[in-house]
């Protein structure tokens, strides 16, 4: 029963199709996305990339076109000859819904077997389902949809870094590691046994000697692998935009990406971002929101009551700011009525999550103060306290006494679960903030030592270099994240280009010399030959593409994601391998 289409040439894709192609002879080739028999009418639903369209098998023009049509079924591969008329019955879903086309000539191209997932939007099926048969999964419109998206981003990123006289260079794969704060993904050499490769966690090593050979503008849409613990918006294997410029400092960077970014939100959403697109400090986004990538759509911003409870009768406030803690809080604003005691109580529950000892809180009502530890406090603490926070009847505010660090955690992590829970936040809306002036480094608990808290080729703030063998937790870098609806989108830094600096930073962060020599020894020679002063910057590709399709899921912006234990349900990767393979790599295992 399987025919080809030898003599038949498509003349148009089945989305195309409107009442100005009636008369028209035409050619569609496409699947089969539903079929109904109406006993002398065969009515099938043909779609491919473009959309839709109706094609009709009458059985008063050919009794065996109609008798073929009869066996036909759902993705089934067809071509189809006929002409196009005006439809009986108007379909105003579909833009080719005032047309159908009288079949005169039907081919099936290929069969199908029941697929095991629905070829629609809405079907209910597990994702492990649609990840195992992805390919029937990218055939729904939606899906194919943001590939597209997906694509249009990269030219649109392609032709503004082209105009600007960027240069897209490709790096290696098989590289050495690139210290981007995650494990590597290694790679055996079967040549050199006992030695590996890293899949680069970013190019970052290499575009910095683009720039020591003088390439003065780089980018890569680059691939980028990370064996970290996977998120809703992270995956082991994903793609930057990555960036690198020569002579510049920060605001030559942040101006240039800001017109990349204007570029994409028009060309791809239509709407088109204000710009100088606002900038805070590292140190005023946590004091403000507590998390270095704050949601702005909302306030709620966090207000520090130290001093006002220093001296309280209250020991959890007085107490903890004895010991060098801070006590601080969050002004739920007109939402007070919507919290039950039972939620603020699960609220509680929430910010123990981050270490959290409890959730102080007070509700404003027009009975008055409602409040578990209102009795702890003299009337002028609770007078201050509400001043200070702005409350009035129908707010509830919301307190954690700790360290600053597990403060802000707490409540920056809740101040998004309330904006969540009360569904507050405009889902159209698009903030965008630069975050500048991060810390250079952060101290690892695990480690007892400081690591770089972006990595470890970026530049401080020149005013802060000498503090960089004293007090390094004072020292701030010339770092800056984009982030965007309270998502990291790009990140990225002035780098260091004297040798001198990059040692000392190495030295700052406990490496010895060897560990220097064998992990960037080659960096470090290539400096001594004269770089000029370069920063960048990389966006995750994936997440701007989430923004772009309202996507919240990673997975749904990738056509072959891996799940989040890093196993792809297509292929069934990670594989074991043969014995044989094994041993030409030089490899035993010893797995417990
Ligand atoms: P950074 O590590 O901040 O910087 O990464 C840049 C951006 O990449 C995205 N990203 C991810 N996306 C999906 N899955 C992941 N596992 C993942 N990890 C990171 C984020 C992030 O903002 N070389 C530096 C950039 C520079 O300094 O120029 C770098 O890689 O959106
Ligand atoms: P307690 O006296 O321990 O019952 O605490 C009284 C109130 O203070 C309760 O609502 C606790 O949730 C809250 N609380 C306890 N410890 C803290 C803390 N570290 N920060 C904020 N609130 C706290």
């Amino acid at each position: 029963m399987k025919e080809n289409f030898k003599g038949l040439k498509r003349s148009h894709m089945c989305g195309n199709l409107r009442e100005s192609n009636i008369d028209e002879e035409v050619v569609l080739m496409g699947w089969v996305q539903k079929e109904r028999n109406l006993g002398s009418l065969i009515f099938i639903d043909l779609r491919d990339t473009t959309g839709i369209c109706q094609v009709v098998c009458d059985n008063t023009v050919s009794q065996e076109i109609f008798n073929k049509a009869a066996k036909i079924r759902s993705e089934y591969v067809l071509a189809v000859k006929g002409r196009v008329r005006r439809r009986q019955s108007v379909n105003k879903d579909i833009p080719t819904g005032q047309v159908e086309v009288l079949v005169e000539e039907l081919r099936i191209l290929n069969k199908s077997e029941t697929p095991p997932i629905y070829i629609k939007d809405d079907d209910n099926v597990s994702e492990n389902m649609r990840l195992k048969y992805r390919y029937l999964d990218l055939r729904k419109p939606s899906m194919q949809d943001k590939l597209k998206i997906r694509h249009r981003a990269a030219r649109v990123v392609r032709d503004f870094l082209d105009e600007n006289n960027f240069v897209e260079i490709e790096t290696p794969m098989l590289t050495k590691p690139t210290p981007e704060g995650a494990r590597d993904y290694l790679v055996p050499s079967r040549v050199n046994p006992g030695n590996f490769y890293a899949l680069p966690q970013s190019p970052q090593l290499m575009k910095q000697l683009l720039m020591v050979a003088g390439m003065d503008r780089y980018y890569q849409i680059a691939k980028c692998f990370r064996d970290e613990d996977l998120r809703a918006n992270r995956q082991p294997e994903f793609t930057q935009i990555d960036i690198e410029m020569s002579f510049v400092d920060v605001d030559d960077i942040i101006d240039m990406n800001e017109q990349l970014l204007y570029r994409l939100f028009r060309e791809l959403k239509g709407i088109e971002i204000e710009l100088p697109i606002k900038r805070i400090t590292y140190r005023e986004s946590m004091e403000r929101f507590g998390v270095d990538k704050p949601d702005i759509r909302f306030g709620f911003e966090l207000v520090d009551i130290s001093d006002l409870v220093k001296g309280s009768e209250f020991k959890v406030f007085s107490g903890t700011i004895k010991n060098k803690g801070c006590v601080k809080g969050i002004n739920v604003k007109g939402y007070g009525d919507e919290f039950s005691r039972k939620d603020i109580s699960n609220l509680e529950d929430y910010v123990r999550d981050f270490g959290a000892k409890g959730l102080a809180w007070i509700k404003v009502t027009e009975n008055g103060i409602t409040s578990p530890i209102a009795k702890f406090l003299s009337e002028e603490e609770l007078g201050d306290i509400l001043d200070m926070m702005d409350g009035e009847i129908g707010d509830l505010l919301l307190f954690v006494a700790d360290k600053e660090k597990i403060v802000f955690d707490s409540l920056g992590n809740l101040r998004n679960e309330v904006a969540k829970k009360l569904n507050i936040i405009d889902k159209d809306e698009l903030k965008l903030v630069w975050i500048t002036e991060f810390p250079l480094f952060e101290y690892d608990d695990v480690e007892n030592r400081y690591v770089a808290k972006h990595h470890p080729f970026t530049h401080p703030m020149e005013e802060d270099i000498h503090l960089l063998e004293t007090e390094p937790e004072k020292v701030r870098a010339k770092a800056y994240d984009i982030v965007i609806n309270g998502d990291e989108l790009g990140g990225g830094s002035i780098r260091i280009s004297d040798p001198d600096l990059q040692k000392r930073m190495f030295a700052a962060l406990g490496l010895s010399e060897g560990e220097v020599q064998g992990k960037f020894g080659f960096l470090l020679e290539a400096f001594k030959y004269g770089t000029p002063p370069h920063g960048g910057i990389a966006y995750g590709f994936d997440r701007l593409v989430m923004l772009l399709t309202n996507s919240t899921n990673i997975r749904d912006v990738i056509a072959f994601p891996k799940t989040q234990s890093a196993t792809c349900l297509l292929t069934d990767a990670p594989t074991e391998i043969e014995e044989e393979q094994l041993k030409e790599i030089h490899l035993k295992f010893d797995l417990r």
